[in-house]
């Protein structure tokens, strides 16, 4: 086993959590935290909060909470700020978006109505279904980007902060493919703001790009591809700061990815896997436009590929139809209803079923995954790692990784657990002696 020495800076000071977008997802996740440090709630799902590993082995193991093993910062020194494209205040919105009970929210009014809004660095071409005009007044992309980093600047200085970490919770933006002509090195990408190219920067970029070169991590909440192209993972590296994306893995694919590793590590095959999910939220009503979802897509059904492998198992993966749908249905609000069929064959071919029906609550699995991220995103810093952090795999449906070097990405839940433990290991200063089998 045995403990060497611990290089991570201690957690010192007001922690400043800026995050992009003040709907659903940010005000559930800001309210459970002012709830939850005066004692009124409790962090449920949160893996930094709540779950122990071992470091040690033999007769010397023990179980800690991560906290234990590492210097996370407290509950207690976070201060929230958001953008929005919607003035409403972090009280207004937590109402508007009926994803918590008023005996949950009144408690914390007055801490949420101080969270006001700065107005967004927004394109409607990227959201369509937007028409907030709690919007910055920028001539290019590269005005976007000087006008975050002084919103950043201000609130720093303004809340006394050390440490600021940037959380996109916005809402998902159009594909924007990846352009090697423009997305490939960080001189091409500032190029492309400064010109004003608003087919291939999109405003979350914006918000990437400001936030590193104000030395805070970035972190990815929707699939956009914003940080996943090597352009900024040239920023994360010059600027010696931690990125995380993309999409938080909450509800379908988190079964999914749970759910995957029984099919293949019983030799199961698969003939095919129909995902479909009602949802009425605003996220919904983005999601409902073919651009938008489209992001979406191409994220949810990169889950399965790198679980069920073709190349490793041909006799049982080599054809399977995989298919996902979101419709927005409004009655449902935040209480999404996600159904899978998959279609499983066993012994000499014989086809079976398997109907998964989850009824779940998007922002209530999404707000621990973001306070996660953010204390993650936050020690991982101070441990001086820089660049994509393959250990936050875990909360996420897509999750980052070099693929112009033909990187595969974990995906599978069981494997992204063992990479977080390690890494959590490895800071604390304990062996990383999990295999990752
Ligand atoms: N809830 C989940 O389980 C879950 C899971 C994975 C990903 N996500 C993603 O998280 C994001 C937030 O979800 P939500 O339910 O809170 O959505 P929401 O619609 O309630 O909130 C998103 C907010 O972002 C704002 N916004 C859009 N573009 C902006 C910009 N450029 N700058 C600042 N603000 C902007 C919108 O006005 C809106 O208020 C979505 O992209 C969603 O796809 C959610």
């Amino acid at each position: 086993m045995t403990k060497t020495t611990n290089s991570v800076r201690p957690a010192e000071g007001r922690i400043g959590v800026m995050i992009v977008g003040n709907g659903a997802v940010a005000t559930t996740f800001m309210t459970g935290v002012l709830m939850a440090r005066k004692g009124l709630a409790k962090p449920i799902g949160s893996m930094t909060q709540y779950d122990k590993i071992r470091v040690g082995s033999g007769t010397d193991a023990r179980y800690l909470h991560y906290g234990e093993i590492v210097p996370l910062a407290s509950l207690n020194d976070i201060v929230f700020g958001t953008w929005d494209v919607y003035p409403a205040n972090a009280f207004e919105a937590a109402v508007n978006a009926e994803v918590l009970r008023a005996k949950d929210i009144l408690p914390v009014e007055e801490e949420l109505r101080a969270i006001v809004p700065m107005p967004a660095a927004f394109d409607k071409r990227f959201a369509n279904r937007l028409d907030g005009d709690n919007v910055k007044n920028c001539a290019t992309r590269w005005d976007m980007v000087e006008a975050l980093r002084e919103d950043i600047r201000r609130f720093k200085a303004a809340n006394g902060c050390s440490r600021i970490v940037v959380l996109w919770a916005a809402s998902t933006e159009i594909y924007v493919p990846v352009n090697m002509k423009v997305h490939d090195t960080l001189a091409h990408l500032e190029q492309a703001m400064r010109d004003n190219d608003t087919d291939n920067i999109a405003p979350s970029m914006c918000y990437a790009y400001a936030a590193l070169a104000e030395g805070a991590p970035f972190i990815m909440g929707a699939p956009n591809t914003t940080v996943d192209i090597p352009a900024m993972w040239e920023m994360a590296e010059r600027q010696q700061l931690p990125i995380a994306g993309k999409d938080f893995k909450t509800g379908q694919t988190l079964v999914k990815s749970g759910f995957a590793p029984i099919i293949s590590t019983r030799c199961l095959g698969l003939n095919g896997w129909f995902s479909t999910n009602i949802l009425g939220n605003r996220d919904g009503l983005v999601l409902d436009e073919p651009a938008n979802f489209h992001t979406k897509e191409v994220s949810k059904l990169s889950t399965l590929e790198s679980i069920l492998c073709a190349d490793k198992q041909p006799d049982l993966y080599s054809d399977y139809y995989h298919k996902v749908r979101i419709n927005y249905y409004p009655p449902r609000g935040d209480a999404k209803e996600a159904w899978d069929n998959i279609d499983i064959f066993g012994w000499m071919g014989y086809p079976m079923q398997v109907k998964i029906n989850f009824l779940c609550r998007d922002s209530i699995l999404a707000a621990p995954v973001c306070l996660d991220l953010v204390l993650l995103s936050d020690l991982a810093a101070r441990a001086g790692h820089s660049g994509i952090q393959r250990f936050m795999s875990f909360f996420l449906k897509s999750p980052m990784h070099d693929y112009t070097q033909d990187e595969t990405p974990i995906n599978h839940l069981y494997q992204q657990y063992t990479l977080l433990k390690n890494a959590i290991r490895e800071m604390g200063g304990y062996d990383a002696d999990e295999p990752l089998d």
